[in-house]
């Protein structure tokens, strides 16, 4: 459906009516405090918002940040991270999202943003709009006290401070960017809003965050949520935030730590990427529940320039139709792929393959599989081989990851 009320950017001084819009759309209830931390990160010149306004009110809300995504082979794309998407239950289902979206993406592409990337709330939603899940993560359940494999030196694991936090963790994050696609700047504020700001409303009934690390190479944020039921054993929950290592002893070490936390019964860790070591560290790999987690969404704007931006696995061709029902880059395109970079343009030639742009979007950053997408009909093969020769032309030594939601 086609919304009668058009969008428009938010102006200065519109953004803490829209901050209350979008509590009110998430069914959060705006505390001065919430918003106190909030509006600063609204007014930040990387942010770009739009809203539908009905009178006075704010019933629709749509958000961009203008940042960066690393790409296979270690290269960095400018890209549109949107975020604060919600309409008033009011005015549901009568296009709001769409003429948002439509009027978000056309920003995107007018600052040269290839490519767009969302969490979603729910998966049904975005996929019409181009966007395909490019970077799964899972969610572990591990009991407390597994045996791990060949264990390490529990003391490399040292309590960090917050300026332990400004100065090292940082340098730490950017050499996961290196080495894996798919991860998105944490610029200074985020820095702040995710691992050194604590509020305490925000906790929700746990501690403050933990902070430890292994100096230089690694580090671990989480908090521990009591277990308040009478019960003859300390049940308490270790909420892993984050944890990331730049070598696999200083990775053992800090899952080691946080497998064994004292008054504790299980870690739950979300947003963890599906090549995690901490299964393969378990001696017993049934200790670890893993389940499906929320992937990372990415809707390529300019099919060429995301694919020409990446480095590739092997030497070779494949010829893929897209259908883009929303935006312009429907068309046939031959990918011509070398381990140091590619060359994508669109084509004369009879495709290979057939797919929707969401489902060229999944496949991106190597995260996702063609020959899969095929055997559930996803996409159309029209030459015998061709879905796995795009596997092992896109396939990735790391599977792509962001560890934090903006
Ligand atoms: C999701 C939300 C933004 C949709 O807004 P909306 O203005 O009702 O959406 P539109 O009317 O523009 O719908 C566009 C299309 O998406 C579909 N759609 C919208 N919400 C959907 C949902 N939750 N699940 C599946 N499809 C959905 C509509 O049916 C419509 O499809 P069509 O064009 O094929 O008919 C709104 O329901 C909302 O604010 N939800 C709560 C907050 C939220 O989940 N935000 C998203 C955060 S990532």
């Amino acid at each position: 459906m086609a919304s009668t009320m058009p969008p428009d950017r938010i102006e200065p001084g519109e953004e803490l009516a829209f901050a209350r819009a979008v509590m009110r759309q998430f069914h959060e209830d705006a505390t001065e405090a919430q918003l106190s931390r909030w509006l600063p990160v609204l007014r930040r010149g990387d942010f770009r918002g739009w809203q539908v306004r009905d009178g006075d009110e704010v019933v629709g809300t749509y958000g961009a940040y203008a940042t960066s995504v690393s790409v296979p082979g270690g290269g960095r794309l400018p890209a549109a991270g949107v975020t604060t998407v919600g309409v008033a239950q009011t005015h549901r289902r009568r296009g709001l999202l769409r003429a948002m979206m439509d009027a978000g993406l056309d920003e995107a592409v007018e600052h040269g943003e290839p490519v767009a990337l969302l969490w979603a709330s729910e998966s049904a939603i975005y996929p019409r709009f181009g966007f395909g899940a490019a970077a799964p993560s899972v969610v572990h359940r591990i009991d407390r006290g597994a045996a791990f494999h060949d264990p390490v030196d529990h003391a490399l694991v040292r309590s960090a401070t917050i300026a332990d936090v400004e100065r090292d963790w940082p340098a730490i994050f950017e050499r996961l960017r290196d080495e894996r696609g798919g991860c998105v700047t944490r610029n200074e504020p985020q820095w702040r809003l995710d691992l050194i700001e604590d509020p305490e409303d925000e906790r929700g009934g746990a501690t403050g965050r933990r902070l430890v690390h292994v100096p230089g190479r690694g580090y671990a944020a989480y908090r521990v949520k009591p277990d308040r039921e009478p019960a003859l054993l300390p049940g308490g929950e270790v909420l892993l935030q984050e944890l990331i290592a730049t070598d696999a002893q200083a990775e053992a070490a800090l899952w080691q730590h946080v497998c064994d936390i004292d008054l504790t019964s299980r870690v739950v860790a979300w947003l963890r990427p599906p090549d995690d070591a901490v299964t393969e560290l378990l001696v017993d790999p049934l200790r670890a529940r893993t389940s499906v987690g929320t992937p990372l969404y990415a809707r390529l704007l300019d099919v060429a320039a995301c694919f020409e931006a990446r480095a590739y696995a092997a030497e070779g061709q494949v010829t893929v139709a897209v259908e883009d029902p929303t935006r312009d880059q429907s068309g046939t395109y031959r990918l011509e792929a070398h381990p140091e970079g590619g060359r994508m343009r669109r084509t004369g030639d009879a495709p290979e393959l057939t797919m929707t742009v969401d489902v060229l979007g999944a496949l991106w950053l190597g995260g996702r599989c063609a020959t899969q997408l095929l055997a559930a009909r996803r996409l159309r093969q029209h030459a015998a081989g061709a879905a796995a020769r795009l596997d092992r032309l896109l396939a990735v030594d790391r599977a792509p990851w962001t560890p934090f939601e903006f």
